[in-house]
């Protein structure tokens, strides 16, 4: 079991290359599904969960390559199986995003449940309910959602949650469906206007695609496209964290401070100088930071992939901050491995009070979550002393070479097995 061994203290300095964007490339990537042309996908991020994803597609006959430019080639022309079996399902839950589209190319689809998660219940209630009300019969059984339609029809669909893959999948069905879908209180994330915009490339025709309502007219069938993934702003707001919190400057080189006004705006009130160009975010930092106070909700609004970050940001900052989480409904579980390191954090339901310290000191502590793990990263490169984490796989997930990068950076950290 791989562990990240990090010294703390050090200011980070230099340049980094931001990847392309976790949740959008997962997406992304089955959206090839919905066509028998292949579908290139520029500046993949090579993380654990898109492999996941790769191997779920290639099982079901989907001929998966790299092409010279490190681009991905999808081809799923010889889909002959449309089921994402339960052992791959239960180790990444983006899985879900096969049933829209395999039901709308083959009209059938066997889908495991995504199984419970560390974070939330996680339901995929709204996913079911659309395609139900696209004209799939789905029923569950044994864990696995069987779903199956001549071919869907355009509906008007209300989402009672704002939900960022049940807004995808649903697009992605009503692609190829008779008719045109709306789809009201939709996610706005800019991972969706990405998905649209590659859509609308491989010949769909989507309207609306980061406002709340979505409308989608369907087409007989789509073609092939090139597309190149954006950069993934939940990377992009860990790095700015980690710099704001250990002092120093960096350039963050292949991402935009547009897809995270809402980051870019508190880690200003934190006390962080932030300077935004085209494709660059140039950050530096010195001294104490003030502590921030943050509600997350759905964009764009503050992201709650990254209210985890900021947690750890505030127990070192001057004066208290309240963090209120408003998306899931267990997304607290860094705090415990925070106070192992010497935080103040007082929990009552989705509210936490954190008050800033002195300083923290490093110790053992364990990852739970994707988001958690980043958490414990940024906190062990500002504590004193060396921090242990364990069970980085979660860490692997969502980020490419982080120890690498950071360790560009200047940052006293390895990997130990
Ligand atoms: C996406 O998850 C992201 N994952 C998550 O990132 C992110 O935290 C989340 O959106 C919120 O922004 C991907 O895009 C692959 P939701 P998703 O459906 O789509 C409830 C990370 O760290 N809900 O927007 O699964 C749900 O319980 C991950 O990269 C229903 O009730 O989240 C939650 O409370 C973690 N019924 C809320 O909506 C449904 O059918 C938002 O969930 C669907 C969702």
């Amino acid at each position: 079991m791989d562990k990240l061994l990090i010294e703390g203290g050090v200011p980070l300095a230099g340049e980094v290359s931001i990847s392309g964007a976790k949740n959008a490339a997962l997406p992304l990537i089955c959206a090839a599904l919905l066509t028998d042309k292949p579908l290139t996908l520029a500046n993949v991020p090579h993380l654990n969960d898109v492999t996941t994803m790769l191997r779920l597609l290639a099982q079901m006959g989907v001929d998966v390559t790299l092409d010279e430019k490190n681009s991905l080639v999808l081809d799923a022309g010889g889909l002959n199986k449309p089921e994402a079996p339960y052992d791959m399902v239960k180790t990444m839950r983006a899985s879900i995003l096969t049933l829209g589209p395999l039901l709308a190319r083959t009209g059938r689809a066997r889908v495991s449940l995504p199984g419970g998660c560390a974070i939330g219940a996680r339901p995929v209630d709204i996913h079911i309910r659309g395609l139900q009300a696209m004209g799939a019969e789905i029923r569950v059984e044994q864990g696995y959602i069987l779903a199956q339609a001549k071919r869907l029809r355009g509906a008007r669909i209300f989402c009672d949650q704002v939900t960022v893959t049940g807004t995808e999948n649903l697009m992605m069905a009503a692609a190829l469906a008779d008719g045109v879908t709306v789809i009201e209180n939709a996610a706005r994330e800019p991972e969706v206007v990405d998905l649209a915009d590659c859509l609308n490339a491989m010949g769909a025709k989507v309207s609306g695609a980061g406002g709340d309502i979505v409308t989608v007219e369907g087409v007989e069938r789509l073609g092939g496209a090139a597309h190149r993934i954006m950069p993934d702003r939940i990377e992009t707001g860990t790095f700015l964290v980690a710099v704001a919190l250990t002092g120093g400057r960096v350039r963050l080189n292949g991402t935009r401070c547009g897809i995270l006004d809402a980051v870019v705006e508190k880690l200003r009130k934190a006390g962080a100088m932030i300077d935004c160009h085209k494709d660059t975010i140039e950050i530096s930092a010195a001294g104490p930071l003030n502590a921030v106070s943050l509600r997350t909700a759905p964009y764009p609004a503050f992201p709650t992939d990254m209210q985890a970050q900021f947690m750890a940001m505030n127990c070192v900052a001057r004066g208290a901050a309240v963090v209120t989480e408003t998306i899931f409904e267990n997304r607290f579980m860094h705090a415990q491995e925070l106070r192992r390191l010497g935080a103040d954090i007082e929990i009552s339901g989705n509210t936490a009070v954190v008050k800033g310290v002195p300083r923290l000191d490093g110790a053992t502590v364990m990852a739970t979550d994707l988001r958690a793990s980043a958490c414990l990263v940024v906190a062990g490169l500002v504590a004193r002393g060396e921090t242990l984490i364990d069970r980085i796989y979660h860490l692997d997930r969502g980020y490419e070479h982080i120890e690498e990068k950071l360790m560009q950076l200047g940052a006293r950290i390895r990997r130990v097995h």
